[in-house]
């Protein structure tokens, strides 16, 4: 198949480094079964889920992405301040506002970029991936870092067994760059059919929704899902999302080295692979060990694709999602000819030296904000999640922020 002629002058957006990070905490299908009405036999013959990640007290979806972005920027030896854009495809922000992406783009020191988050449920990091890529192709930025990342344990009810026992926390990250050889994101599919948002559900209830008790009490804020209804969506787009975005790429199937799905159920990708007439091996799989990180599901997934020698250098694959909303996508790709060296020690240590002044900056300026707004007479109070890596306060920097934080007397 011929690939669509281009205009003359348009770059393609190469991936140049890649990331992931998933928290240390495992929980098995076993430690599940010991509080939930449910068995590991059931769960691994339905889903194919056998353990799944846990974020720690001191972990978070911004902490997670910013691990997994610092180790795709080590990957493609690029340095924070390349950056123009930084996008973090999310369902469970830390915040409503600022965003991850925000979050992330200070405490790495991305001093130029501009960062925002992006929801389209596990479809997002396709999603993120089209917006930052097609910014690149258009010319308008050189450099991007697409995240997804999720802390899907914090929104789950553990009491219920059809949804708790599918999810887990994980980031995974791509670094983007402009370059004029062909290859790289070669084109992209999206969809959406919002008469299926009943389908998987996170209410807010911040923008005047009926019935949200603000503790989550009944149920709000948490996830809840007709699960045979998204099976059946995610059967049948799947086939269909690959074929379209191997149309505009003009690529045919059979070139496809590897096809990397959201990772749901092994039954979801089983049945796309009937589909699609390809033998399931030809799609990767993880969820053994991940369970359905959302966002981040693809990301980690292609990370380790490339680490088991799945995807080699200049390999077409897919990246195929599909979610909440109800969403869908895919990404034809071209993956580098070469891959990015080996950051040696020395470079290592520059860029642990470059992220500490980048954080102490971070810190810095926060404290210039609250004088600002101490000299204009008001009070700060919001703060930040720090990154994990950042020790406990203890007792005195404690009495010393409640000082700090008191508003100043009139
Ligand atoms: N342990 C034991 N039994 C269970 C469990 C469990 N964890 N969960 C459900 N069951 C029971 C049900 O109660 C039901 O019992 P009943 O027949 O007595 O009523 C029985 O198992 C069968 O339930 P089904 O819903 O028919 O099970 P199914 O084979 O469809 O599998 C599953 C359920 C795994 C949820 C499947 O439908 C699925 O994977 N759907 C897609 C989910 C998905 O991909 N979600 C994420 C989308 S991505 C995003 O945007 C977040």
């Amino acid at each position: 198949m011929a690939a669509p002629e281009r205009a003359p002058g348009l770059k393609y957006a190469h991936i140049v480094g890649w990331g992931m990070a998933v928290p240390e905490r495992t929980l098995t299908n076993d430690d599940l079964a010991a509080f939930v009405d449910t068995s590991d036999e059931w769960i691994r013959t339905r889903t194919g889920i056998h353990e799944r990640r846990i974020a720690g007290a001191r972990e978070s979806t911004a902490t997670l992405g910013l691990r997994a972005a610092q180790a795709a920027l080590d990957l493609a030896g690029m340095l924070p301040g390349e950056i123009d854009l930084i996008v973090v495809a999310t369902s469970t922000p830390d915040y409503v506002f600022p965003s991850t992406a925000s979050l992330i783009q200070g405490w790495i020191g991305a001093t130029r970029a501009g960062a925002f988050d992006l929801s389209a449920a596990c479809t997002g990091f396709v999603y993120a991936l089209e917006m930052a890529s097609q910014a690149i192709r258009a010319g308008s930025i050189e450099a991007a870092l697409v995240v997804g990342a999720e802390t899907m344990t914090r929104v789950l009810d553990w009491s219920d067994r059809n949804t708790c026992v599918l999810f887990g926390d994980g980031a995974g990250a791509v670094a983007l760059r402009a370059a004029d050889r062909p290859g790289g994101v070669l084109a992209c599919t999206l969809g959406s059919d919002g008469s299926g948002a009943d389908l998987l559900a996170i209410p807010n209830g911040s923008s005047g929704y009926d019935g949200a008790a603000p503790d989550g009490a009944n149920g709000f804020h948490k996830l809840s899902m007709d699960g045979r209804g998204v099976f059946r969506f995610a059967t049948r787009i799947i086939g269909a999302a690959v074929t379209q975005a191997l149309e505009k790429a003009g690529v045919d199937l059979d070139e496809v080295a590897l096809i990397v799905p959201h990772q749901a159920n092994q039954r979801i990708i089983e049945a796309a692979a009937k589909q699609l007439k390809v033998s399931s091996e030809r799609f990767f799989s993880n969820l053994a060990s991940y369970g359905n990180t959302s966002a981040a599901s693809i990301p980690i997934a292609l990370c380790e694709a490339v680490e088991q020698g799945r995807i080699r250098p200049a390999d077409k694959i897919v990246l195929v999602g599909f979610g909440g909303g109800l969403t869908w996508g895919a990404a034809a790709l071209e993956w580098p000819e070469e891959l990015p060296p080996e950051p040696d020690r020395w470079d290592q240590r520059r860029r642990g030296v470059i992220y500490t002044l980048a954080r102490l900056r971070s810190r810095l300026m926060r404290q210039w904000w609250r004088v600002q707004v101490w000299l204009a007479g008001g009070a700060a109070w919001f703060e930040p999640a720090p990154p994990e890596s950042q020790p406990q306060p203890n007792r005195l920097q404690r009495f010393w922020r409640r000082l700090r934080r008191r508003p100043p007397q009139k």
